[in-house]
């Protein structure tokens, strides 16, 4: 059975971020943002297009995570769930649904899966040798072990998976393992679980690729990693796992076991599509995108998921779709990134290395982030992230190119035309090739993107501000406007023209700026295959114009050099002092008051203490402070400091003190008083 659609549909998914750790600039550029820019260019082309994704959440990842931060994995994953949802929105990527794997929904799809495998009989159960830790009394899930690589002798590898060298290998053939739970060297105990017979689908899978292929052109990167795969030969696939966190494997003869975390992973995205649907109201639309017959299905991930994508989850569609009659459809194209590094270094969560989105937007805006990655993703190769590139692309491209377009244009526009948009005289030769330039862009930059190509494409965009400059320069409307104000207006026009074709194109790469401009413009976005060709109305009247992008200062991108050089720096960040947490009304309990310093003298035979006389108000008071080492008793007349003016009086040295001063302890030991602006009165309160 396959639903006939009236329009063709197109479903796109992001690889589902884990919910145990922050979204880092490297999972944007690998998975996120290139969806986001294309997902943004079939809406303006009107694709009927859904954008889908969602936290993954069981499996090993997490169980870590949780143990390392005594949390329960729930807690890990509410709060990572919220968290990275959170930071997806504010750097503009636009899904549809942002769904997670704990939902009911997601767990009947995956165990429906299963179940339609154990009932066509395509799974067999194995006995095999599993790592098994003594000391802690469990099965030790693959990432819990790690070992030598069998193959290329790296040290680091987890128990079926080089992350060097990208073998899969069999865990009881890993070298010198050891457990990360307790340390010690787990023995291998026999275990049963079920498996996936991937062998048997090799030859459709290798159909299938082909022609994806030739329809489609994959990325090189992409088949070459399959081409590999095939080579070896597709062996059967364990799906279930011994640990308590995860789907429950749906027999009664599997207690304890779970469904392996990529085993049902990959069909969140099937469930995120249901959740989506179920919210719009109409239960059975998530179909049309995933069984249509005139459906389309891309999925955009890092280079680490390319098997997952590209073999496991089409064989499994492909075996669900022996065995029922909603049948799926498989990936038309998998366009796999490559990694993004951080200065030169690999982003390591564990190592702390690499700056999370939410940090970043703290401090820089989103546009400007995602102008820089979009113009530098790793589509063929690792590339990398510098603050030096990031600052250039912001100061050298968007400020002093399309933003130095756009407002000279204004300005210009503002000054000799009312703020309206002039008419057009008569075209010179000049003006005709900018027009032409203008209507062709749209088309260019739309083929680089419906081919995965979206670093030319954002090459181009920004080579379009370039010519609207160079237009504007060779066309001297600052002189024309005197001598023959026909042309200069034909001029302003046709700058208006091409930043309105501007601001289409950019929208997908940077959405907020381009909906300045058309709020500047005093439009709305039209279809991309309208842009470039907008008439603005006789004497239509533009809003006024405001700076697009500003200047990132040296200093602040010093300040992140710095940051990030200085591993001493990052760890105290990281790591902040844990102080037990006090109510507001245990702060309302102390009583914090100005108070003026009218006299001070040394304690004798101490060398730390001042005898203080101040003044809080009306009212006089006696204080002894340990600050002589830091103060001279002259310095501190008349000075206003903070005092806690409630505390109870204590004896020191045989002299009473009836309260404290606030002082702040410098890294040498000095100690710096808390001193207030000398016009507050004393007496007043500190809240
Ligand atoms: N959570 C996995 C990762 O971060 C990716 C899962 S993609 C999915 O590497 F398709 F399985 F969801
Ligand atoms: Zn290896």
């Amino acid at each position: 059975m396959v639903l006939k659609l009236n329009k063709e549909k197109i479903i796109v998914t992001s690889a589902l971020p884990y919910a145990n750790g922050p979204i880092h600039l490297g999972h944007l550029s690998g998975a996120y943002l290139p969806a986001d820019i294309f997902v943004r260019y079939n809406r303006l082309i009107n694709s009927d297009i859904i954008y889908v994704c969602g936290s993954d959440e069981h499996g090993v990842p997490i169980t870590l995570t949780a143990d390392k931060e005594k949390l329960t994995p729930k807690d890990i994953i509410d709060r990572y769930h919220e968290s990275n949802k959170a930071a997806f929105e504010k750097f503009g990527i636009s899904f549809d649904i942002y769904s997670r794997t704990s939902i009911p929904t997601h767990h009947e799809t995956a165990k429906d899966f299963f179940k339609s495998y154990y009932n066509q009989d395509i799974l067999s159960e194995k006995k095999s040798l599993q790592f098994y830790d003594e000391k802690a009394g469990m099965f030790l899930p693959d990432r819990y072990v790690e070992g030598t690589c069998p193959k290329c002798g790296f040290e680091e590898a987890r128990s079926d998976e080089c992350e060097k060298c990208g073998a899969l290998y069999d865990t009881s053939e890993l070298l010198n393992p050891k457990s990360k739970i307790s340390g010690s060297t787990p023995e291998l105990k026999e275990t049963s679980h079920w498996y996936f017979p991937l062998g048997k689908f090799q030859e459709r899978l290798e159909k299938y690729m082909k022609e994806a292929n030739e329809k489609f052109n994959w990325k090189s990167n992409v088949l070459q990693y399959c081409i590999g795969w095939f080579k070896d030969g597709l062996n059967d696939r364990a799906v279930t796992r011994d640990l308590d966190w995860g789907i429950k494997v749906p027999l009664d003869s599997a207690k304890g076991k779970v469904l392996y975390v990529w085993f049902e992973a990959v069909l969140g995205y099937i469930s995120a599509t249901k959740e989506l649907f179920k919210q719009r109201g109409n239960e059975d639309g998530w179909r049309e995108y995933w069984q249509g017959e005139n459906t389309r299905y891309i999925a955009f991930i890092g280079k680490d998921n390319i098997v997952f994508h590209t073999i496991i989850f089409p064989a499994m569609l492909m075996a669900w779709n022996d065995g029922n009659n909603d049948k799926f459809i498989l990936p038309e194209n998998v366009p796999a990134n490559e990694f993004l590094n951080f200065e030169g270094k690999k982003f390591s969560k564990s190592r702390g290395w690499g700056i999370d989105v939410e940090q970043f937007l703290k401090i820089f805006p989103t546009d400007s982030l995602r102008y820089a990655l979009a113009s530098n993703l790793p589509e063929n190769k690792d590339t990398d992230f510098y603050w030096k590139e990031f600052q250039a692309k912001n100061n050298s491209e968007l400020a002093d190119i399309l933003g130095n377009f756009v407002n000279r244009t204004f300005i210009f526009a503002k000054k000799h035309f009312d703020e309206k948009v002039p008419t057009r005289g008569e075209l010179k030769k000049i003006d005709i090739d900018m027009l032409a330039r203008i209507a062709e862009a749209p088309i260019k930059i739309g083929k680089l993107i419906e081919s995965y190509k979206i670093r030319d494409a954002v090459f181009e965009m920004m080579s379009l501000a370039r010519a609207g400059n160079k237009y504007f320069n060779d066309s001297e409307p600052w002189l024309s406007v005197k001598e023959n104000k026909e042309r200069a207006a034909t001029t302003v026009n046709i700058c208006l023209q091409t930043i309105s074709t501007l601001a289409e194109v950019f929208s997908p790469v940077i959405p907020f700026s381009a909906e300045k401009i058309f709020k500047m413009l005093n439009v709305k976005i039209a279809d991309w295959n309208e842009s470039g060709k907008r008439e603005f109305e006789t004497n239509h009247q533009l809003n006024k114009s405001e700076i697009l992008f500003n200047k990132i200062e040296d200093k602040t991108i010093e300040i992140e050099i710095m940051k990030w050089s200085n591993p001493a720096s990052l760890e105290e960040e990281v790591e902040e002092e844990k102080v037990p947490e006090i109510t507001f009304d245990d702060f309302l309990k102390v009583d914090l008051k100005v108070a003026e310093i009218i006299s001070a003298e040394k304690v004798k035979k101490s060398k730390k203490l001042l005898k203080l006389q101040v003044k809080i108000g009306k009212f006089e008071r006696q204080v002894v402070a340990g600050i002589a080492e830091s103060y001279e008793p002259e310095e501190l007349i008349e000075k206003k400091v903070i005092m806690v003016a409630n505390l109870k009086p204590a004896k020191l040295f045989g002299i009473e003190s009836q309260g404290m001063i606030l002082a702040i302890e410098d890294e040498s030991g000095k100690l710096n008083i808390v001193a207030v602006n000398a016009s507050l009165n004393s007496g007043l309160k500190v809240r």
